[in-house]
């Protein structure tokens, strides 16, 4: 049997009729049945700033908990003037912090995003892997997934219409799957976390 992973998901949009939410629940529908799915909420954080590095606040401290407590952490997010949303970047700061303590660090990560447009949040999932890169979490590299939304193929509860689309999301599930296994094979339990790249402006 195979074994079970534990998937926090962060949705990038605040928009009650975001249509990332929507592919969230879609690619929920369509993941393999070893992947547990919790969100991880953003709404409620503060904007983040280094004075709460001595104290953080319940809402930094649970959502530093969320990701620690994941196997692996899925990005759903919307491109905003062709980058990270603000909510989203604001939620990576608190849990890339206090220094020494980034949450991130390890964690075998997927980046995916919806746009009505045709280049589907290309230039937010390259932003992305450039923060990423840096907090030392390994990132699905292929497939690759942008998508440009069809409101004709998607029901509210991520039903998909469409086949050719049902079948790229789980295709592209299957992958996030086998990747977040292969990291934790070479990943020694008890590490995530416990350094930061030796770069010293992560210390300034
Ligand atoms: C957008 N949108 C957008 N789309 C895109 O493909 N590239 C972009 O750079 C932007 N920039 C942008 C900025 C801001 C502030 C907004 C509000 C919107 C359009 C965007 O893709 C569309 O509104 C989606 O519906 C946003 O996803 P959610 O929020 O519905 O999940």
């Amino acid at each position: 049997m195979a074994k079970t992973y534990k998937i926090g998901y962060f949705v990038g949009s605040l928009a009650k009729g975001s249509i990332n939410r929507t592919l969230s629940k879609a690619l929920i529908r369509h993941a393999p049945d070893n992947l547990e799915f919790t969100e991880i909420p953003i709404k409620d954080l503060p904007i983040y700033s280094w004075d709460y590095d001595e104290d953080f606040p319940a809402e930094g401290r649970a959502l530093k908990q969320a990701i620690e407590a994941s196997d692996g952490i899925l990005f759903v997010s919307p491109e905003y003037n062709r980058s990270i949303p603000g909510g989203l970047k604001n939620a990576i700061d608190w849990g890339s912090r206090p220094w020494g303590a980034n949450s991130f660090a390890r964690k075998p990560t997927g980046i995916i995003g919806a746009s009505p447009g045709g280049i589907g949040t290309a230039v937010m999932q390259s932003s992305m892997r450039a923060v990423l890169s840096f907090l030392d979490a390994p990132q699905l590299n292929a497939p690759e997934a942008y998508i440009t939304f069809r409101p004709d193929a998607f029901g509210s509860d991520g039903e998909v219409t469409d086949e050719s689309t049902a079948s790229f999301l789980r295709h592209y599930m299957e992958e996030y799957a086998a990747f977040v296994e292969r990291v934790l094979a070479v990943n020694a339990p008890g590490h995530i976390g416990d350094s930061d790249p030796d770069v010293s402006m992560l210390s300034s």
